[in-house]
């Protein structure tokens, strides 16, 4: 296979022998994370094994991605699901040892925070010793402090294990090292992310609004998911006001995920949704045709605090903090004043509305700049040989 512009010369650098790399993807936020990077090590003419755990496995959460994002059918899926933490962790961890015994690969690539993440790299360095393989973690360093976060614990104990840090911003480094990472295992690599986002736009344009929001010319996009705003009656109410008050001045769409509607529908908001514009999860291409078009977007996610920062659209996150803080310093972003209040979620709303979008990429970090799949294959190479000669 011919290597693409720009991409490494991995046989050179690999020396004869393909490098055999296992990719894990297990839930929605993972998915545009693996495609450049599959996409990558296949044009180096690398042997890349995809794994997909079924964390997230509706259509729209999962098949959606895999369909927008061209990214071809997983070589194992585990068909883990739902469950408790601990639950969908062991299950994965079950699941992923023996597919890894039989892959035997060079590298496991994961990435993210999901409960995938960490369940796949705890696997994979306990059997480093028999196995020869290494871990690398894609999105490396990332930091929320607040271990009330399920995924702060997945990103501390991944990265702890890791062999190569992968990080997406400059400021994830001094994190990684006032844990005691010593630096020659971290790369900084770029936000891989947005190398899908800047190869999607035009094709997200093209195909446009979902139809529930085809003829509003201004909106505010909400999503929300985690479990610190939605599995709690009186957050979830706090912010279902705010919105309700916003809903007057700016149409809200939400496309819910299934977790904020299981809650919203337990805590009595049925009446609140019917005002909203209330639609199923979105795949890639609508969700960033929505992000795009959108006047404000007010979220909980970490993916859309960076994708809106890239398309120049204010974003106002309603979280305590967050750890994609280069967002707030040269991005769009803005956390609302914690702990949430109707007022202070408005005032915020209406601050991010009058500032107004920028163009795409006029505010972009160092290294969101589309070329970051090629540069994480580079990591590898280059670690590849480091570790082939030193181990
Ligand atoms: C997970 C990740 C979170 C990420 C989010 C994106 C962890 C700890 N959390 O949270 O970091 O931001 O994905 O969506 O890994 N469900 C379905 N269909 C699905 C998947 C889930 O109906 O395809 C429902 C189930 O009721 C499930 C609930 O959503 O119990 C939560 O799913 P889960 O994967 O446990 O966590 P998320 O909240 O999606």
């Amino acid at each position: 296979m011919q290597a693409a512009a720009g991409a490494p010369q991995s046989r050179y650098l690999f020396g004869t022998d393909s490098v055999r790399v296992l990719l894990v993807a297990g839930a929605r936020p993972n998915f545009m994370k693996i495609a450049p990077i599959l996409r990558s090590l296949d044009e180096a003419g690398e042997e890349a094994v995809l794994v997909h755990t079924g964390q997230h496995y509706d259509r729209q959460m999962s098949d959606a991605f895999f369909r927008d994002l061209n990214i071809r059918a997983p070589d194992h899926y585990l068909d883990v699901g739902s469950g408790s933490h601990a639950v969908q962790t062991a299950r994965v961890m079950e699941a992923f040892e023996p597919v890894l015994e039989e892959v035997r690969p060079d590298w496991v690539v994961v990435v993210g925070d999901v409960n995938s993440t960490m369940a796949c790299a705890l696997v994979a360095v306990k059997l480093k010793s028999s196995l020869g393989c290494r871990v690398a973690h894609v999105e490396a360093g990332l930091r929320s402090h607040d271990w009330r976060m399920p995924e702060e614990v997945n990103r501390v104990v991944t990265d702890r294990v890791a062999d190569l840090l992968l990080t997406p911003s400059p400021d994830a480094t001094p994190n990684l090292v006032a844990e005691g990472i010593p630096e020659g295992r971290i790369r900084f690599v770029g936000n891989v992310m947005i190398d899908t986002l800047l190869e999607s736009l035009p094709r997200a344009r093209a195909r446009g609004l979902p139809a529930s929001a085809a003829e509003l010319d201004v909106y505010a996009l909400v999503t929300l998911h985690r479990p610190s705003n939605v599995d709690d009656r009186e957050s979830l109410g706090v912010i279902f006001e705010a919105l309700e008050r916003l809903n007057d001045r700016l149409p809200v769409v939400f496309p819910m995920h299934p977790r904020t509607r299981r809650n919203a529908e337990a805590f009595g908001h049925e009446d609140v949704l019917g005002r909203f514009r209330v639609i199923d999860p979105v795949g890639y291409l609508e969700m960033l045709a929505l992000s795009d078009r959108a006047r404000i977007v007010v979220t909980d996610s970490g993916g859309l605090q960076e994708e809106t920062t890239v398309l120049g659209v204010p974003c106002v996150t309603l979280r305590e903090q967050t750890e994609r803080p280069i967002t707030l310093t040269e991005g769009t972003n803005r956390m609302a004043p914690w702990p949430l209040t109707v007022a202070g979620i408005l005032e915020s709303c209406r601050r991010a509305g009058t500032e107004g979008r920028q163009e795409v990429g006029a505010k972009t970090p160092a290294g969101w700049d589309g070329a970051a799949a090629a540069r994480i294959v580079s990591a590898l190479a280059e670690a590849g040989a480091v570790a082939a000669g030193a181990d």
